[in-house]
């Protein structure tokens, strides 16, 4: 199926090429936006230039190795200088909505570890409020049930997202009908629910820079 923000996302994805640096480690998210930036890393020439790199899903980990880029342990590593990946929704603030892939908690976790944390998306994910796209919150699968009621009770109407296992071997639930006026206290509330694995509302570490792609170029906020 062809995606009509490609355009704009391989606009974004171009842009991000300005932050690496030669010899670096990269953190690489996951998603449509993410894979035209591999692309580009390939075209471009950048991705030999690379000491490699540090995935957040088998998949993108898959489409690195393709390109020959090296794939680290983020064991092994003090941290990253450097994260790139897109997003579901994004705000003027940077907050973001993740998470649309599965892929959220090993991307919460690659952002965490990062020093700077550019995300890349279509001018399509911009939003004055979070919370039109479904939240997605990766559980424990006993939990499931569980965490739906408590997510319900937070106002939300959760969503097994039926047929979808985790890289992490875990399910997600996809919550809808969230007016997040307060993303910082909802990514914390929801993270103290038992069972919740990670939610993707990414608050309390935003983006540090946002490549928003649109027809007229890219805004950089
Ligand atoms: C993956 O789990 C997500 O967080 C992605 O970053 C998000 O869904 C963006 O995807 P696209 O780049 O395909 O729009």
């Amino acid at each position: 199926m062809s995606d009509p923000a490609l355009p704009n996302k391989q606009r974004a994805a171009r842009a991000a090429l300005a932050w690496l640096r030669d010899d670096m480690i990269l953190g690489v998210g996951t998603g449509s936006t993410v894979n035209a930036l591999i692309e580009l890393l390939v075209s471009e020439g950048a991705a030999r230039r690379l000491r490699g790199a540090v995935a957040s899903s088998e998949a993108s980990a898959a489409r690195l190795r393709d390109a020959g880029v090296a794939l680290l342990d983020l064991n092994e590593l003090d941290g990253l200088a450097l994260y790139v990946d897109g997003a579901d929704e994004a705000t003027r603030g940077r907050q973001l909505i993740k998470g649309g892939g599965g892929a959220l908690t090993r991307e919460k976790i690659v952002a965490a570890a990062a020093q700077r944390f550019v995300c890349i998306i279509d001018e399509g994910k911009l939003v004055d409020q979070l919370g039109r796209f479904p939240l997605p919150v990766e559980v424990i699968p006993m939990a499931r049930a569980y965490v739906a009621r408590r997510l319900t009770a937070l106002g939300g109407h959760p969503v097994w997202r039926t047929g979808v296992t985790t890289d992490n071997g875990n399910q997600i639930l996809d919550v809808h009908g969230l007016a997040i006026t307060d993303a910082v206290s909802l990514e914390t509330a929801v993270n103290q629910i038992a069972g919740v694995v990670s939610v993707g509302l990414f608050a309390a570490r935003p983006a540090d820079v946002l490549l928003v792609g649109g027809a007229r170029g890219v805004e950089t906020i």
